[in-house]
């Protein structure tokens, strides 16, 4: 299993996670997204059955302060807005979920964001449902303020974490 920038020679349309809007963002979307620049993709091949096991995209964003916790924002300097990455879509083929798969995708993210060159305070993510924000919350992930469904992982904190 590799992670890689979406491309080569996999079948995007076989990939089926049981969310049909996710399912057709990898089928018809995703390189189009990447094509213009408004997402990257990067995808967990599994190279000896030419599958793609997982994919998540990437995108520069922002983050107000006044979403942020106070414990957090009494540490920072008072900018009104703060850098950050979306990860925008999170995804495993069923026949890979329960593997890890996941958790690789979201170390993996969390290794780009911190290895960009433009500095990036957190990662985001839009969680589907309460369900998904739990699989998030397992890696440190917290809500915002004002937005249950929306959460953030500081970088600082998870590469401590993470090593
Ligand atoms: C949610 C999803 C990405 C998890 O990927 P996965 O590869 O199956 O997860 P992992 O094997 O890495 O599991 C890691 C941990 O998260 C837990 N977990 C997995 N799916 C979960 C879910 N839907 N809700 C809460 N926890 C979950 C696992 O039990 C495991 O916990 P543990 O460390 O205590 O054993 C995958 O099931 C999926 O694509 N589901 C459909 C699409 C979706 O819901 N995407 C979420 C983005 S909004």
């Amino acid at each position: 299993m590799i992670i890689e920038p979406l491309g080569g020679s996999y079948d995007r349309k076989a990939f089926s996670c049981g969310v049909l809007a996710l399912d057709q963002y990898l089928h018809e979307l995703a390189n189009q997204d990447v094509k213009r620049r408004v997402r990257n993709c990067f995808v967990a091949a599994d190279r000896d059955v030419d599958l793609i096991a997982g994919y998540y995209t990437l995108a520069a964003s922002s983050v107000p302060i006044t979403s942020l916790p106070e414990d957090l924002t009494r540490r920072l300097p008072r900018y009104p807005v703060l850098p950050a990455i979306l990860i925008g879509r999170l995804a495993v083929d069923t026949r890979y979920q329960g593997q890890r798969v996941g958790s690789i995708l979201i170390v993996d993210a969390l290794r780009r964001c911190a290895q960009a060159a433009p500095a990036s305070f957190a990662l985001i993510v839009d969680a589907k449902d309460d369900k998904a924000a739990a699989f998030y919350c397992k890696y440190g992930f917290r809500p915002f303020q004002d937005r249950r469904l929306s959460l953030f992982l500081s970088v600082a904190t998870a590469l401590k974490l993470f090593g």
